[in-house]
């Protein structure tokens, strides 16, 4: 295989300026300049020679069976190479409906006419060009034995599901609802839907596959190298050591590409079939049905509050979708597990199968969904009992979590919210809705919502390398979907190693690499991060044996005080002025390196003593046309209590990010599906509806000091998701109080707030 890595490296005359140390320091990405120019390859872009083109041909029916497909006039197109379908799709190691955990998903790789989801994959067509490909798809002309399809919240009887998210179970309740509510002074009970949303990534799944006999190349973009790889060498029958991927650059995952998809498979059973590389990328409607999508949701909460504006119950009740073939339950309830203090709360879920395919993680999966109604209803609550929202939520905080009984740092919340109000200028806001209007005429709303998000740690491995010219090296299989990985992870790994940043080569994201966890849960700079850390205290460790064994080092002796690492040498922690540099001691030692590894993981004694989460409140302005109701959100500022911020550049960008995605779900994105035939009637971005620019002309992200030394020896906290909890109902309610409409369905669009004029 052609070299493909471009060159990452900060010694390409950095743009940033540091000041000191590197953890902490807002340096610019060290993939921007590779990525503005155009120099950032990214799966799709790589073109080996020889390499032929897959196509998809997929279900336009959502349920019955493929009764015919034209492959002869498919191979008699010019250009054509092969045509697989279920006929002659070669078998596999493993059936791609097992499931041996909660992890697995099902996959559709042709393993039956059965069709189980619009946009399913039923045969795959590879040819010379792109062109071909494309039009021999066309030529297959499928018939199906079509069945009616089961679309929506309604289209079934519910059950309680197995489990929700990743095996949370489905109910769960502490102190007694009823009598909580019996009991309040002011009650609210309110329904709210939420729609399908899918992860359209700008960069879609796509995939180059090389076989060279049992050993594979693989180019696609993956939020998880070790587990698409385990995944991959199950379904071939070889050893993972056998399948190498790159995935150096993804255009946004969102929990998409966090499992190896069907069609990624597809890819490689092509290149398989035709004994070439081959290339397959989705097409963007081909991504609304095989990669995963945020299931609907219907919400009910029911709160009681006293006299006093405390809450006596909290009762959140979600009914929400899967596939008919998998798992996959959105756990909105579980929301209201965490941040407001209530005698007695319970949450529970029900689900219902649809013909769609299976859902998955998406941005914040059930902490947004069930935020932008628990949000809702506290600020319903709120109004019932006549108190500002901000003032009510202050009130109701928990101090100790509601559900786990753990302690839970309200302090920090407390202060996202006196830092984002202050800002914001809230302390102006008038008590009652429809008060304020802009110089043109624009009914002016401004709503709060609070942020939450849990600390997660997963498993990762790291390497460090100390050469002897001194520098190091950082080997880990880490993911940079855009986030900044690629230079927070680095500034860890040169602080761990001592030395500065640009004296450290960071490699990253292949799967040759140790085991960087997986891009997901907003826990990848924590996970990784503190492998690489430790890694680099390993190396350190080494070095320093080296040098305090030897009497011929100034640091000999100093086994018990210890040393400090810093600017590629070591000094004497009990006495500075002793010191040596690493190519020194390797040098006496006869070394060309030494060699450090790192693990992380969650510590269960501190999980189990504290709870753990990143905190924020974000407070939003809207202005609503009062003839036409369009709606746009003008001002949002986020304050946002996430631990140590490695980068406060990205983490910025990063809570940008998600507060981007807090205005899209309150506001925008809505996948809509005909109920007779349950095919997507906006499977593009022209019509599924995302933010531009115009849409989040001000965003604020405020980072909140916070040091919190259970989470991880770094202290380190994520910043992916947690922009979306906070804002999205932050939105909702800045409507109601620009409008005095209080909409329970989500996106709030500009029809629901048109009101009929006699
Ligand atoms: Mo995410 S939904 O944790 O990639």
């Amino acid at each position: 295989m052609p070299e493909i890595m471009p060159e990452i490296a900060l010694t390409r005359a950095p743009a940033h300026v540091r000041h000191g140390s590197n953890i902490g320091q807002p340096l610019t990405r060290r993939d921007g300049v590779l990525k503005v120019t155009g120099a950032a390859r990214y799966a799709a872009d790589q073109h080996p020679p020889g390499v032929l083109y897959a196509v998809l041909a997929v279900s336009s029916i959502a349920r019955g069976r493929v009764a015919f497909i034209d492959v002869a006039a498919a191979k008699a197109h010019p250009g054509v190479v092969a045509v697989i379908t279920p006929a002659n799709r070669p078998a596999l190691a493993q059936d791609p409906d097992a499931k041996t955990n909660p992890f697995m998903f099902r996959l559709d790789l042709l393993q039956s006419d059965r069709v189980r989801y619009a946009n399913q994959p039923i045969a795959v067509v590879v040819a010379e060009t792109l062109e071909a490909a494309t039009e021999g798809a066309a030529l297959l002309s499928p018939r199906y034995d079509s069945e009616p399809a089961r679309i929506g919240l309604d289209a079934a009887e519910s059950f309680v599901p197995p489990g929700v998210g990743v095996g949370n179970p489905a109910e769960v309740h502490r102190g007694d609802v009823e009598a909580g509510l019996a009991a309040a002074s002011k009650r609210i009970a309110a329904t709210y839907e939420t729609s399908p949303q899918y992860h359209n990534a700008m960069e879609p799944h796509a995939i180059v596959a090389a076989w060279d006999g049992d050993a594979l190349s693989v180019d696609t973009p993956s939020q998880g190298l070790i587990m698409a790889q385990g995944r991959i060498a199950e379904l071939f029958g070889i050893s993972p050591d056998k399948i190498h991927i790159r995935s150096p650059f993804l255009g946004g995952g969102f929990g998409s590409k966090g499992f190896i998809s069907g069609p990624q498979i597809l890819g490689i059973i092509a290149a398989r079939v035709v004994g070439k590389p081959v290339k397959l990328v989705l097409r963007r409607e081909q991504m609304y049905g095989p990669v995963g999508h945020r299931a609907p949701t219907r919400q009910t909460l029911r709160l009681g509050a006293d006299g006093d504006g405390k809450l006596t119950a909290l009762d959140h009740h979600t009914r929400t979708t899967s596939s008919t073939f998998d798992d996959f339950f959105e756990p909105a309830s579980d929301a209201s597990h965490t941040l407001y203090a209530s005698p007695a709360i319970a949450t529970s879920h029900e689900g219902v199968r649809v013909d769609t395919g299976t859902p998955l993680f998406m941005r914040a999966p059930g902490e947004a969904t069930g935020s932008i109604a628990l949000e809702s209803a506290i600020d319903e609550m709120a109004q019932a009992c006549g108190m500002d929202p901000l003032a009510f939520r202050l009130k109701n905080y928990a101090e100790v979590e509601p559900i786990s009984g753990k302690p839970f740092s309200s302090k920090a919340l407390r202060e996202c919210n006196t830092q984002g109000a202050r800002q914001f200028g809230w302390e102006r806001r008038p008590l009652a809705p429809r008060q304020m209007r802009d110089d043109d005429g624009l009914l002016v709303g401004w709503g709060v919502g609070t942020a939450t998000f849990p600390a997660l740690m997963f498993q990762a491995q790291a390497k460090a390398v100390l050469r002897r010219d001194g520098g190091g090296v950082m080997e880990i299989g880490a993911h940079d979907m855009g986030q900044g990985a690629w230079t927070a992870l680095a500034q860890i790994a040169a602080d761990g190693l001592g030395l500065d940043i640009d004296q450290v080569e960071f490699r990253s994201g292949t799967s040759d690499l140790p085991d960087g966890g997986i891009a997901g849960g907003s826990a990848h700079t924590a996970t990784a991060g503190m492998a690489i850390h430790n890694a680099g205290a390993d190396a350190i460790a080494r070095l320093a044996d080296l040098a305090a064994n030897n009497d011929r080092s100034p640091l000999f002796g100093a086994g018990n005080a210890g040393v400090i690492a810093r600017d590629g040498r070591l000094f004497r922690r009990d006495d500075e002025s002793r010191s040596e540099s690493y190519a020194d001691i390797l040098a006496r030692a006869r070394l060309a390196q030494i060699e450090g590894h790192g693990t992380s993981a969650a510590d269960p004694a501190a999980q189990s003593t504290y709870a753990m989460h990143a905190h924020g409140a974000v407070f939003a302005e809207v202005k609503v046309d009062p003839d036409l109701g369009q709606i746009r959100a003008t001002r949002v500022v986020g304050a946002f209590a996430a631990g140590r911020i490695i980068n406060p550049r990205m983490a910025r960008s990063q809570l940008y990010g998600g507060m981007t995605w807090g205005v899209s779900f309150a506001l925008h994105e809505h996948a809509v599906m005909d109920p007779r035939s349950g095919r997507l009637m906006n499977p593009n971005l022209g019509d599924y509806h995302v933010p531009v620019n115009a849409d989040v002309p001000s965003l604020e992200a405020i980072l909140v000091e916070e040091v919190d030394p259970h989470v991880n020896a770094l202290g380190i906290k994520g910043v992916g998701e947690i922009g979306i909890t906070g804002t999205a109902g932050a939105v909702a309610n800045a409507v109601w109080h620009a409008t005095g409409v209080r909409v329970r369905q989500f996106p709030i669009t500009l029809d629901r707030l048109i009101e009929p004029r006699s």
